[in-house]
């Protein structure tokens, strides 16, 4: 007799069970994303930052940030006068993340934090941001609307989302 375990039952995986998985792949999360995309993330990501409008001296937020790659490219674009949210709700990315940018020595990876938090309930004032990027994040979260509506929420103007996911849907 085979037994499925819970895993592969087909059930959805709430949010408790997304933030334990990606808090145990911290560690290696970076080399599976050059490992399955063939490097292609580290271009993707770029065309997000550019689609995203981020300017110097803007605000920006990078939501399900994980180890960081999308707000340490903020991080360049908006320069020292700006500043840079990352939010994940994974501990372990975050930790990650932090440490990548602590070994960076140019002066404006200083501008950046990091904040555990949940795309679903964003701890930000209405219209906060100047620009917001979500990088493979609309796939992770539990409830995507809800995601889309915090994040237009704390948004200024709506041409300065831009997410992997976004644009995929709309090209
Ligand atoms: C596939 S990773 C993407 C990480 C990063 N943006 C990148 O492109 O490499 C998805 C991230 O979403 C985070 N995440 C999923 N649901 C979340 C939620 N409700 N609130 C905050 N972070 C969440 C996970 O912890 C994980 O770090």
């Amino acid at each position: 007799m085979i037994t499925l375990s819970p895993c592969c039952n087909f059930r959805p995986i709430c949010a408790n069970e997304r933030q334990a998985l990606f808090n145990r792949i911290a560690p290696v999360y970076d080399n599976l994303n050059d490992l399955l995309s063939l490097g292609r993330h580290r271009i993707w990501k770029r065309m997000a930052v550019s689609w995203s409008g981020a300017k110097m001296g803007h605000r920006v937020l990078d939501v399900c940030c994980g180890s960081g790659d999308l707000a340490l490219l903020l991080s360049e674009k908006v320069g020292s006068n700006g500043k840079v949210i990352g939010l994940d709700f994974s501990e372990e990315q975050l930790s990650v993340a932090a440490s990548r940018q602590n070994s960076r020595t140019k002066n404006c990876f200083t501008n950046i934090e990091w904040v555990e938090g949940d795309a679903l309930d964003l701890l930000f004032d209405d219209g906060w941001f100047d620009a917001i990027t979500m990088g493979y994040g609309l796939r992770n979260v539990v409830d995507k609307r809800k995601a889309m509506q915090e994040i237009l929420r704390v948004l200024k103007a709506l041409e300065c989302l831009s997410s992997t996911s976004i644009k995929a849907m709309s090209y």
